[in-house]
């Protein structure tokens, strides 16, 4: 439909029908079997309302949404098609690391293509847009959501968001097999006080806009078709509401023209935030705010016509809006095509078949961070006789992707025990439960049931006691439980249920040679798990491919690539942590006997596992940082015009190939505000076979030093700097030189 056409069209359009075409209504209200991510029992929605309503979520199928669009433009009155939304996060049915695993695999050109994948998947669904990526900076990991962000550093995240965005949207969101992404939540919600979901984030600006906006910024730069408010209150003011965030910084300022959407219900929740009186009032700070789309509640419904005749609000507020809704149905070619690409056969075609299952097992192997591995214990020899016990909760699981995807069935996931059986090896290998996964009853938003039977407790510990007495090794596969991450699942602990401990700790006093895989969404609190195990890897929730992907780890068919994309505290009382901390006047050494230095008197003020880290089967040597190039080619100075390249080789030393995460940070030794210890600005994962020796090389720029000054300029400044090259953020490799 052509511009013109549009614009006729809303010229044509009731105030009625336009203000319901802001509305989005959860499918439960079209489709019982439809999912559920937020409440519904206050959202007392009219028939009518549901006919004229702009936009929908949370329902898939392609003979489904076929049908429902159909029935629902028949009743539109001028037959504008509906737009379907979903939360296609880590995958549609063929599903995919979690977002922290994805992190953790430093390869956003991987991510790209999951992203690619799961558009094609969601898209043949009946889907047009998914609520993805999410950009949000975490520093936090009480906060259940870290699970879906791309972890603490914003260079990292932004990248993400931006192969996600590209991922899932390609050149041309009209095109077959492509979606329009959402990044979210924006902003600043990974900032909660307390790690507690939905809490207020206190910023100040610099910290804002240095930190946080810069990966949103990175997917709206990537081009995404849509923005998603955040639940939070930033800096005391509810982002749905935040005219400041809204207009001023992300459509001036950012330049985004396209969908803001709110969260779930959240211009309602501003009566709760206690700065709206009522619907209207929510309403009326919303679209001042520039809010398109209201999800899942009815302040627009309920508010938006009396302010327009009360003249307090302009209709062509609501033109606008409406505007941006129907050009993204356009660009998204649903007036000429409302079925877009629904289409069962393709999804019997795509869903979980074997290319998709390739590139989900190869996503597994790519997140997995071998954080020890004493006595090379691992990889195991597929052709000794030896006898390996996997037990666990998560031994013989097949719940084992996070909590926001929704497979329509668990069939065609394999397990660990799955993968293991299929796995071909002169080993031999036994299986036993050993414990449950929590230690008390538990029913979940979906209805998931955890019934806990305290009988069990000892008859469990007893029979994997037994087991291990008699095998060489044994593998205990441990975790939280899937709804223990993700949305409103903030926790003060960060440990592994004592129900699951507490069989690591009676194997351990018979069975020295541990293997523990940690299954979650989050940093966990890992010294105990250290301290019994010989090696300890971290597996997030791997998705589909499971099994495979861990068989194809611990026997050696590949190494684990993962790297730490966020913190790993000794314990959660350090929270917020994160590597780019400032080093305040009184840094400390990392070590306990100091006084009057930063940092606890109880705690070494260090990470377990720093950003950045993790192991392989094989050990890298770095050489020390060069420098060439800048202004006088020595690598002694940068300029704007000049860069300077940074480079050092690194030689596999041991005896098996192995792949590297070569990273990039730079400092500022002083500047006009405190600058963090170190930023990353650039990684390179390597291979190399044994003696292998490899040059890296990083171009660095004036950009990388740019940053909100004592001015609030964004601009890098003259002076001293350093720039490290090494295998994680603890890393002390660099070589100094000046920006001039
Ligand atoms: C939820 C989440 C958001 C999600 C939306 C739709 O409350 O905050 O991330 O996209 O609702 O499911």
């Amino acid at each position: 439909m052509t511009k013109e056409k549009l614009t006729e069209l809303i010229n044509d359009m009731s105030l009625e029908e336009k203000i319901c075409q802001l509305l989005q209504v959860a499918g439960n209200f079209y489709d019982k079997e439809s999912l559920v991510t937020g409440g519904l029992d206050y959202f007392k929605v009219t028939d009518r309302e549901k006919e004229l309503a702009g936009s929908i979520l949370s329902i898939s199928g392609a003979e489904k949404l076929k049908k429902l669009q159909d029935e629902l433009m028949e009743k539109q009155p001028h037959h504008i098609p509906q737009v379907f939304m979903l939360d296609i996060i880590n995958g549609y049915e063929t599903i995919y690391t979690v977002p922290l695993g994805q992190g953790a695999s430093f390869n956003p050109e991987l991510s790209e293509k999951l992203a690619r994948m799961a558009a094609k998947e969601g898209a043949a669904a009946g889907i047009h847009v998914t609520f993805s990526p999410m950009a949000d900076l975490c520093r936090d990991s009480r906060w259940g959501r870290v699970m879906e962000s791309t972890g603490e550093d914003s260079y990292l995240n932004g990248l993400m968001a931006a192969a996600m965005v590209k991922g899932y949207q390609g050149d041309d969101i009209k095109k077959k097999g492509n979606l329009a992404a959402c990044v979210k939540h924006f902003a600043g919600y990974g900032g909660a006080e307390g790690g507690r979901d939905y809490d207020n984030v206190e910023l100040s600006e610099r910290t804002l806009r240095n930190e946080y906006l810069t990966a949103y910024k990175e997917a709206i730069d990537a081009g995404v078709k849509l923005v998603m408010t955040s639940f939070n209150t930033l800096n005391q003011v509810p982002s749905t509401g935040n005219k400041w965030l809204m207009r001023d910084i992300l459509r001036d300022e950012m330049g985004f023209d396209g969908v803001l959407i709110s969260d779930y219900g959240a211009l309602k929740e501003m009566i709760a935030h206690n700065i709206a009186k009522d619907e209207e009032q929510a309403a009326e700070l919303a679209i001042n705010a520039g809010v398109d789309m209201d999800m899942m509640s009815l302040c627009y419904v309920h508010g938006l016509k009396a302010l327009v005749e009360s003249g307090k609000v302009s209709e062509k507020l609501i033109d606008e809006a409406v505007e941006r809704i129907l050009v993204l149905k356009n660009e998204l070619g649903l007036f000429e095509n409302p079925y877009k690409d629904a289409s069962v056969e393709d999804e019997e075609r795509l869903l979980l078949c074997e290319e998709h299952r390739n590139l989900v097992r190869e996503a597994a192997v790519e997140s997995f961070i071998l954080l020890e591995n004493e006595d090379n214990i691992l990889p195991f020899n597929k052709d000794d006789s030896q006898t390996i016990a996997f037990m666990g909760p998560y031994a013989d699981e097949k719940r084992v992707y996070g909590s926001w995807v929704f497979p329509k069935s668990e069939e065609g996931i394999v397990s660990v025990k799955d993968g293991v059986e299929r796995f071909k090896t002169n080993n031999k290998t036994v299986f036993c439960k050993g414990s449950q996964l929590l230690s008390y009853n538990r029913t979940f938003k979906d209805g998931t049931e955890v019934k806990y039977n305290p009988s069990l407790k000892e008859k469990l510990l007893n029979e994997a006691v037994e087991i291990a007495k008699k095998t060489d090794k044994v593998v205990l596969c441990l975790g939280e439980h899937p709804h223990f991450t993700g949305e409103a699942a903030s926790r003060v602990s960060l440990s592994i249920p004592d129900e699951q401990m507490d069989l690591l700790r009676a194997v351990s006093k018979v069975n020295k040679n541990i293997v523990t895989l940690v299954f979650a969404g989050r940093p966990i609190e890992l010294l105990e798990v250290k301290n019994l195990s010989k090696a300890v890897m971290f597996v997030w929730f791997p998705g589909t491919e499971t099994g495979n992907a861990i068989t194809d780890v611990l026997w050696g068919e590949t190494d684990p690539k993962g790297r730490v994309p966020m913190s790993f505290p000794y314990t959660a009382a350090q929270m917020p942590c994160y590597y780019n901390r400032f080093v305040t006047g009184r840094p400390n050494d990392g070590t306990l006997n100091q006084h009057f230095v930063n940092g606890y008197i109880d705690q070494i003020d260090k990470m377990l596992y720093p950003f950045g880290y993790g192991k392989s089967y094989t050990e890298f040597e770095y050489g020390t940082v060069k420098l060439s190039g800048g202004v006088n080619g020595d690598g002694k100075q940068l300029s704007k015009e000049k860069t300077v390249i940074a480079s050092t080789t690194v030689k596999n030393t041991g005896t098996v190939v192995g792949t590297e995460t070569v990273q990039l940070y730079v400092s500022d030794l002083y500047g006009s505000v405190v600058r963090p210890r170190i930023q990353l600005k650039g990684f390179e994962k390597i291979t190399l076979n044994p003696g292998e020796t490899k040059t890296v090389s990083f171009e660095v720029s004036e950009e990388m030093f740019r940053f909100y000054n004592i001015n609030m300029e964004y601009v890098s400044e003259p002076g001293d700097c350093r720039v490290y090259i090494g295998s994680d953020s603890d890393t002390n490799n660099y070589a100094e030189f000046e920006i001039v």
